[in-house]
Parts: structure tokens; sequence; C-alpha cells
């Protein structure tokens, strides 16, 4: 009997049986295999909120553990997991350490008009269960390509991926360099302050610098926004020392051109992916004259619904009940994709496409828009 896979892609019986070929132990033993891969990368945890700490008066943390407290997959700091609240999810990164595998904290900034950070910050309450898919994300150190002497930029609770490496370091005295660069409104909004202030104290590899963009007048520290001057004045030569940005979406614009002006190479950039596109029409192949604002008809294997071409497909989706898989909602895990049977769709710049994708009519449905009338195939 022909696979059915081996419809969907070119090349699939090839591959079938190379796998074949290859690894029939692994086929032999397929119960225990996706035991040990799901132990390792569960679809979903169910955790339970054990702590709700108050970090500033708009930020929380919740701790989080397994139902039955046994220890909770490995995951490498600055990885997040995905929140399944409300018929949608968002990305959260683990802001404790790796080395505790008791709990995951998720540090949750409230968002002015957002919905899900203002849900999680008001309504859950020490017991409440909550759904989340594994720990996930490319957005962690890698020595091999990083070097242990890292510069990190944060904005806001962009801070939270960072406070999980630094919590690494310090619990494992790594041999390891990471200057953190932290910018903030207001000195009270700085999350985390006490326990960075410490662990720089304390550890000989880690730097802390807040810079404070409206401070009081007894603030002694930087002032300003991350701009070039404060970064070189901060940082000193970068040297093509990698430098993690993780933040709110206007920082990353700003910091890619503050970063560029001091002679850093893109390629020792990483930025954290963190959400659709505010403004898609910004993007410079926005097509011209399209309104984004005026509704077209979305047709999802057989359903069909009207939704503004500013809408991301997939917050469409879930707007009419639809729930296919996504994770990180920024165009990079590629869960979320789905196939263009008609109509023109417009693919943000930070889809993260394989030449597959194009070849075979995906998109990233997170970070796409409907520009007419369009037909789906999850
Ligand atoms: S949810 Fe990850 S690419 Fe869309």
């Amino acid at each position: 009997m022909t696979h059915p896979l081996a419809q969907r892609f070119d090349g699939a019986t090839e591959i079938l049986a190379e796998i074949d070929a290859r690894i029939p132990d692994t086929r032999d033993h397929l119960a225990e295999t996706r035991a040990t891969v799901d132990a390792y990368h569960p679809k979903r945890l169910q955790l339970v909120v054990t702590e709700i700490i108050d970090e500033t008066p708009t930020t929380k943390t919740l701790r989080m553990q397994g139902l039955d407290q046994a220890a909770l997959p490995p995951f490498s700091a600055g990885q997040y997991v995905n929140v399944f609240v409300d018929g949608t999810s968002r990305p959260y990164a683990i802001s404790s350490s790796p080395t505790q595998r008791g709990h995951y904290d998720l540090t949750v900034r409230r968002v002015p008009g957002g919905r899900i950070s203002n849900l999680l910050i008001d309504t859950v309450v020490i017991g409440q269960i909550l759904t989340t898919s594994g720990p996930m994300g490319t957005f962690h150190h890698n020595p091999l390509f990083h070097g242990n002497d890292v510069v990190f930029l944060a904005g806001g609770s962009g801070v939270a991926p960072a406070m999980s490496m630094l919590r690494e370091i310090a619990d494992l005295g790594l041999d390891r360099s990471l200057h953190l660069i932290y910018g903030s409104r207001h000195a009270s909004d700085v999350i985390f302050r006490a326990e960075l202030d410490a662990l720089a104290a304390a550890h000989p590899g880690i730097t802390v610098d807040h810079v404070i963009a409206e401070p009081d007048a007894d603030w002694t520290g930087a002032t300003g926004y991350l701009t070039a001057d404060t970064i070189a004045a901060l940082a000193g030569e970068l040297n093509e020392r990698m430098v993690y940005v993780c933040g709110p979406q206007a920082l990353y614009p700003y910091a890619l051109d503050q970063l560029t002006a001091l002679g850093q190479p893109r390629k020792r950039i990483r930025f954290e992916a963190n959400g659709a596109p505010s403004d898609p029409t910004a993007q410079p192949h926005w097509p011209i004259g399209v309104d984004p604002t005026e509704e077209v008809t979305v047709t999802v294997s057989g359903a069909s619904f009207r939704t503004p071409r500013n809408r991301p497909l997939l917050d469409a989706m879930e707007d009419n009940g639809i729930r296919p898989e996504a994770a990180c909602r920024s165009g990079e895990c590629s869960l979320c994709r789905v196939r263009v049977v008609k109509g023109e769709v417009h693919t943000a710049e930070e889809a993260k496409m394989r030449l597959s994708d194009a070849r075979f009519g995906y998109t990233h449905s997170c970070v796409a828009y409907p520009i007419s009338d369009v037909e789906l195939d999850l």
C-alpha cells in the first residue's frame, strides 16, 4: 500500500525507503521511542500555579509545577512555553533557571490592551491549572556559535530569558560572561532588580546595567534609551561579541540601527521572536493601495468568515473557533503552517519560510494576512 505521505511530498517515497533502510531499530521500538520523545518534548503540559510573585506594579511571575510534582522536561535558558488560554495561546519565556526542574517561572508584564497578559495577571490564582506546550524556541545560548562572552539588550519583560541565562551561570558557576543592558521607562519598572544586582555583585562574569528613560532625580545610573552611544559606553567595543536582543517589538528595528551604527555584523545579533508585526502595511512588500482595514472572506476547510486584511490569519481563525497548532506566533516555529489554495496572502518578513513552503504554497498563518478572499487548507 502506498504510504499517505508519498502523495504529499516530492521525494517522500525515496525518503521513506531511506528511513526503512537506515533505522529499522527505531521502527521496531516505536512505542519506546515515542515515549522518550514525549518525555523530553511533550506537546502539552498540565501545570499547576503554586506561587504568584509580584515583581513590579505591572508584572507578576507565575510559578508552575507539574501535577505530579515530578521533574519537568529540561529546557535551555532562553526558551519559552506556549500558554493556552481563552481560545488562543501566547508564548512566555521561562525566567527560572534550567537547573530548577521542579518548576517553571513565567514572568508576565501587563501590556496595555493586551488580552492575554491582562487575563493572566488579573485572573490566575494559586492552584489553577494551565495548559502549556513543552519548552521550545531557538533563542538560547549556544557556546559553540555564540562564544562565552555575550551582551544582552533587554527591554521590559524581555529580561525574562536573560534572567534564566544569568541564573544558570550562577547556579552552575559557568565560565561565561554575560553583560545585561536593561532598558526600562521608570526605575520602578525594573523587573528582578534586587536579584540582578546581587548576581552582578557575586559573579565576576555577570555585569548588569540599568538604563532608565524617565529617571527620578535620585537615579544615578545610565539614562535615556539603548542608543549606540549608551551601548558603547557600557559594553565597550563589541568586537563581534554575540548580542542578544529581547523586548517589545519597537526595540528590534531600533536596536538593529544602533548596533549597525557600532559596526556589529547582523550575523552576530540574535533577536527573540516577538509576535506578529504591529503594522504589516509598513513592510515594503505590502501591496500598494490596498486598504488594510477592509474585510475579505477567508474559507478554511469549508467554513467561511469575514476578517479585516490586517488581522493575522491565525488570529482570524481563532476568532472563528478554528485552532491550528501554534507556538511562537512570530513566524519562526512553522507549527501554524497553512496551504493557500486560492487567493492572495501577504506573508510578513518575520516568517522563517522554508523553500518547500513557497514551492508548495504554504505560509505561516501567525504572520500572514489575507489580501483578497482566500481559501486555506489546514
Ligand atoms: S506559530 Fe510559530 S510560525 Fe506561526
